[in-house]
């Protein structure tokens, strides 16, 4: 028999959590099950009504239930899924790049109108801070007139430039505002970078897995690739970094320094140490993709790999993409010893990014608003994080196996070894979901069998809806 006692110190509504969560444990309540209503479970433990909805609302959100509208709530099986696997080892050789037509094919997906688009990581829509910046944008505009609608210095815009270099400096490092190049998004700032350390038919290291994007800009250069395992959890092996450093001729890595995106592993300072320690100690430039640094779920931010260089052969790219205004296509790249180079592809390229963006991004930032906004958000991303696996745990094949990311705003899934991802996604797509393939994350083919989710999307009914479609699709 289900009762409260009034004599505890606890909350009413966490007394009622404390129950339905003992009903769950004891398997008295089991996955599907709907909870006892409202109304009727108020009455039974002589509570109120608000006291079983508050319960109710905050299993929700620890991931026990999910509300279905008219409905009511209803038990979650709770996350049972094996972790992905750590690759195996393979002697990797530097292999051609060729998957922009798949790549395209996503991309294309992703824009069709009234598509679920779970196959873009888009984390900064999770929670949008697009009215803030809109408030900030036309204060800027009020001020800086006609100067706001004019070209930036190819460098950056001042202001943006001070304020990101205070952002290092809080982190740590002595960071000077002219070090700081503004780009086009941090895909521009890895071009620069790729450009300035390496040429056509150059072997660049990438993690395995990896950002489709990375590997279509070596796909776009000529360049090769060379793919190091790269841990579900700890991040890159520094030991098969160091295998390959003493058997191939590596000009340059391109290596997540923060959060990889698709495993959402993320790696501590130590790591990032040793990994410089060792690039360096072969001379080999070390482009980091830092672009999800800030969106750690525990808010922890180590330092750059940049800090821990002593030969000035580490370049830092990041960017506004992920955490504000993808839109605005605002990145950085602290380019190192490299900053020549650079500046002179940046101006020949582009010559410079959008001023109002910038001004409107450095106000952002010097008001305290950045911050402000990314603790909001983070905690956010975490919620949507625990939501959907906890419905991949429902729905998905039972033998799906699932990332557990420290942050970000993707899901990695590991399905059996038969499962061809390029056709899920076309038959997702017919479904009118987007999902990002496997294959894609690797110039070798390795992940055929693994599907990327995002959860970078405001959590609702038509979200919650899709991924159950794609465990039915993933299941017949
Ligand atoms: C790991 C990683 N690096 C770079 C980028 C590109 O960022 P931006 O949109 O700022 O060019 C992305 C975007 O998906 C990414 O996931």
């Amino acid at each position: 028999m289900l009762a409260v006692d009034r004599r505890k110190n606890d909350f009413l509504y966490q007394q009622v959590i404390d129950l339905i969560r003992m009903e769950i444990d004891s398997g008295a309540l089991r996955p599907g099950d709907r909870l006892p209503s409202l109304r009727r479970l108020a009455k039974n433990l002589d509570v109120s009504i608000p006291t079983v909805k508050q319960a109710y609302e905050e299993l929700e959100r620890q991931g026990h239930v999910e509300s279905r509208p008219q409905s009511g709530f209803y038990v979650l099986a709770r996350i049972r899924n094996a972790l992905v696997r750590p690759p195996a080892r393979a002697s990797s050789e530097p292999v051609e790049v060729s998957c922009r037509n798949l790549v395209e094919q996503v991309y294309d997906g992703i824009h069709q109108p009234g598509v679920v688009p779970l196959g873009i990581a888009n984390p900064s829509m999770a929670r949008p801070a697009a009215k803030a910046l809109h408030r900030t944008m036309k204060r800027v505009m009020a001020r800086a007139e006609q100067r706001s609608v004019g070209y930036a210095p190819v460098a950056g815009e001042p202001g943006l430039q001070r304020q990101l270099a205070f952002r290092y400096l809080d982190l740590g490092g002595a960071v000077r505002p002219q070090e700081v190049v503004v780009t086009n998004g941090c895909q521009e700032a890895l071009a620069l970078a790729l450009n300035a350390v390496a040429r056509r038919g150059d072997v660049v290291a990438v993690e395995s897995p990896t950002y489709s994007g990375t590997l279509e800009l070596i796909e776009s250069l000529g360049m090769l690739a060379l793919e190091i395992e790269t841990c579900p959890t700890e991040g890159l092996c520094l030991d098969a970094l160091e295998h390959a450093l003493g058997q191939q001729s590596i000009r340059a890595c391109v290596f997540s320094s923060s959060l990889n995106n698709p495993l959402g592993s993320a790696t501590d300072d130590d790591h990032r140490q040793r990994l410089v320690e060792l690039l360096e100690s072969y001379r080999v430039p070390l482009i980091e993709d830092d672009v999800y640094g800030d969106l750690r779920f525990d808010g922890r931010r180590g330092k750059p790999a940049q800090f821990f260089s002593r030969r000035g052969l580490v370049l830092t790219a990041g960017s506004f993409s992920k955490t504000v205004a993808p839109g605005y296509r605002i990145g950085w790249l602290l380019p190192g010893r490299f900053t020549d180079q650079v500046l002179k592809l940046k101006r020949a390229l582009s010559y410079s990014s959008g001023l109002l963006q910038q001004l409107t991004l450095a106000e952002f930032m010097g008001s305290g608003e950045y911050d402000r906004h990314l603790r909001q958000l983070r905690p956010v991303l975490k919620l949507n994080c625990e939501r959907m696996a906890a419905l991949v745990a429902e729905h998905f094949p039972a033998n799906t196996r699932i990332s557990q990311p420290a942050g970000g705003s993707v899901l990695w899934l590991e399905m059996t070894s038969n499962f061809d991802s390029a056709a899920y996604f076309q038959r997702a797509l017919d479904a009118g979901i987007s999902v990002a393939p496997g294959a894609i994350f690797s110039p070798g083919n390795r992940y055929r069998h693994f599907v990327r989710l995002s959860f970078g999307h405001p959590w609702g009914d038509r979200l919650a809806q899709a991924v159950r479609t794609l465990g039915e699709l993933a299941s017949t």
